[in-house]
């Protein structure tokens, strides 16, 4: 399992220290939400503000536009240092397209699904795609609660992936927690992104252990 937190939830006025203190923690991952007040009801950061970070960060910078069509920034995104961009199935009309762009860019491209969106939407892209990100919220906020039926849809995507023969990941993100993460791993998640439950309870490194030991503990 790779742990992704998402830094909605972090201090945007000490973003430097926040990404500096995750990988002294030992994560790997870091998730940049990115919303426009288009595609979700909230503003947060573009490209500007991950290109000034992407210099004091060896973190595998996660980006996950929640914006209108994405393939206005898929350039400015990469070029800012994102590793892997992640665009919302609902945003643009040529899917296909947006993703072999951020391929031909140089980085991993991924989808978005909101919790309503059929798999169906990405089944002829699998073997394009670094990963499917199963939203379990409505996007534009964080803490809000993991909704029920997204369980059984990772579980579908999980078999859907499988009999395919693709390496897809599968992210979850929304409402994710201690409580619900080994189920969700279960269900065959590989990337789980965290913000209220990671961010809300420092030290970092001894978060990161208990994400580890509870989905450890329920294998
Ligand atoms: C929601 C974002 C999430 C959010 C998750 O629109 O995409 O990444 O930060 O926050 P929690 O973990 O608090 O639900
Ligand atoms: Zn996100």
């Amino acid at each position: 399992m790779i742990l992704s937190p998402s830094l909605l939830s972090s201090d945007f006025g000490r973003l430097a220290e926040e990404l500096a203190a995750l990988e002294a923690a030992g994560l790997s991952w870091v998730h940049w939400d990115v919303m426009d007040g288009l595609f979700v009801p909230n503003i947060t950061i573009g490209p500007l503000v991950i290109k000034s970070l992407r210099p004091v960060s060896k973190l595998f910078f996660d980006v996950h536009l929640m914006i209108e069509r994405p393939e206005r920034y898929l350039a400015d995104f990469v070029s800012a240092g994102a590793d892997l961009v992640c665009v919302h199935a609902e945003s643009t009309h040529h899917l296909e397209r947006a993703v072999a762009e951020i391929a031909r860019l140089g980085a991993k491209p991924a989808v978005a699904l909101n919790p309503a969106t059929p798999l169906s939407a990405v089944e002829y892209l699998l073997p394009q795609l670094s990963m499917v990100l199963v939203m379990s919220v409505n996007p534009g906020f964080g803490g809000q609660s993991f909704i029920g039926f997204c369980m059984e849809k990772i579980r579908s995507l999980r078999a859907m992936i499988d009999a395919q023969g693709a390496e897809t990941l599968i992210q979850v993100d929304g409402g994710v927690t201690l409580e619900n993460c080994a189920e969700i791993v279960r269900a065959g998640a590989d990337v789980l992104v965290s913000g209220s439950a990671f961010f809300g309870f420092p030290p970092y490194a001894e978060r990161f252990a208990a994400f580890n030991r509870a989905v450890e503990a329920g294998r």
